[in-house]
């Protein structure tokens, strides 16, 4: 019976047919008893990794008190405790928070905020985002056609600015970050004019895009240009935050200051919960009744995020994402010298990728990407995940818990799965 799909629809794409029962920190277990090591993180939600027993018990003690106080109708400890845990660790002027359940949806739940605070319509992103699969992150997104094609029309208000890409404009960081400050200039003033632009909303590291950090000139300048005209700037940290990149959000790589803050994944160690981060100024604008839903601040999200928190402070994730992640990128560097198509390596902390490029042709390779992807899982069982516009993209993002010894095991599979997928 398990393995007859026909009453699964066929939308989900795969990118392995593994049947799993059991996860446990980096690993995952299938139920012929064969070992992963997954280096995916559940496309990098378990960054506390699979199932940690603290996150498990406050989810299972919360299941056992109640399983929904539905936020309109009642308070409850976990969200107020919540909130508190939150503050603690999010930038200081981001200070009042708004729950949902998926990322997407905090996302267009930005978007309502920032309409209604600034009173104007439009929203710039950057090319090659991913913000959500809803008409309205649909729209905002341009990571791949795939995640739109057929589904036009799309609402509007939206405009696209290039994102500081340097790897595929061969430019460096400097030369990119003022090629896209100026081509963001631009927009303002040939489709979106200032006085009716919202938000600007960007992912500090591009995630599906490519696993591409925006140097912190760029995000500086970016600052700049926001305060200029009374913009808001929206980080979507969704994939970056909870110290993903070696400190607790991207952003703070660059510096700067968000206005608004959107954060999922994990935030809930793999129990769905997202939230919006902003300061009392913008949320008093945001009218009462006018947003919402039935499961936002659900309490059995909020007990998972509240011990997901506490696990990454106790243990020390943040820096031990930024230590990992220096030995990736330093064992990764290495490969690279022995494999000219690999192209470039780059990231921040555990979130880290790899692009293949032809070296004959300068060209995107994705067949050498999913050919090196396909020997880590049959040969190494490893799994990664590939990103990036032309899908020629290995991205790490291992759970943060992961050991030295687990990231030379992932190093080692890797280099073993470009031999055979170049010989
Ligand atoms: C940066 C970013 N924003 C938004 C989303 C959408 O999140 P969700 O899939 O939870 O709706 C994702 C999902 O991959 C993401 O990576």
């Amino acid at each position: 019976m398990l393995s007859d799909l026909s009453h699964i629809s066929p939308v989900w794409s795969r990118i392995t047919h593994l049947m799993v029962e059991r996860g446990e920190g980096c690993h995952v277990y299938t139920t012929d008893g064969e070992q992963y090591l997954d280096f995916t993180s559940g496309i990098g939600v378990t960054n506390t990794g699979h199932s940690h027993p603290a996150v498990v018990k406050a989810i299972q003690e919360q299941a056992a008190k109640m399983l929904h106080a539905q936020v309109n109708i009642y308070l409850h400890p976990p969200l107020i405790r919540l909130s508190h845990a939150l503050n603690e660790i999010t930038p200081s002027n981001l200070d009042t928070f708004f729950f949902s359940n998926s990322g997407a949806e905090a996302i267009e739940g930005a978007v309502k905020l920032a309409r209604h605070y600034t009173g104007r319509t439009n929203i710039i992103v950057f090319q090659g985002g991913f913000h959500g699969r809803t008409a309205q992150t649909m729209a905002m997104t341009t990571a791949k056609t795939v995640y739109r094609v057929d589904y036009q029309p799309l609402p509007g208000g939206i405009f696209v600015s290039p994102f500081p890409y340097a790897y595929r404009y061969r430019m460096t960081d400097e030369q990119v970050s003022e090629f896209a400050l100026r081509e963001l200039d631009m927009i303002l003033h040939t489709q979106s004019a200032p006085q009716e632009t919202a938000a600007m909303v960007i992912e500090p590291v591009l995630g599906e895009g490519g696993y591409v950090p925006a140097p912190p000139q760029f995000m500086q300048g970016l600052r700049r240009v926001c305060d200029e005209h009374g913009i808001l700037l929206i980080v979507d940290e969704v994939q970056t935050g909870f110290g993903r990149t070696g400190k607790m959000f991207a952003h703070e790589h660059a510096g700067i200051k968000a206005d608004v803050m959107v954060m999922a994944k994990g935030l809930g160690s793999g129990f769905p919960i997202s939230g919006i981060a902003s300061s009392r100024e913008i949320m008093s604008k945001w009218q009462t009744g006018t947003h919402g839903g039935t499961y936002g601040g659900n309490v059995m999200g909020c007990a998972a995020a509240e011990a997901t928190i506490k696990v990454i402070k106790e243990e020390g994730l943040v820096e031990n994402a930024a230590t990992r992640g220096r030995q990736l990128m330093d064992g990764l560097a290495e490969i690279q010298s022995r494999f000219p198509a690999l192209g470039d390596v780059r990231g921040l902390g555990l979130m880290v990728g790899c692009e293949f490029t032809n070296p004959q042709t300068g060209q995107p390779d994705d067949a050498l990407t999913k050919k090196v992807a396909a020997h880590t899982q049959q040969d190494g069982h490893l799994l990664l995940l590939t990103c990036g516009m032309y899908g020629n993209v290995i991205r790490w993002i291992p759970p943060l818990v992961a050991t030295e010894a687990q990231i030379n095991e992932g190093l080692e599979k890797f280099e073993k799965a470009m031999a055979a997928a170049l010989s």
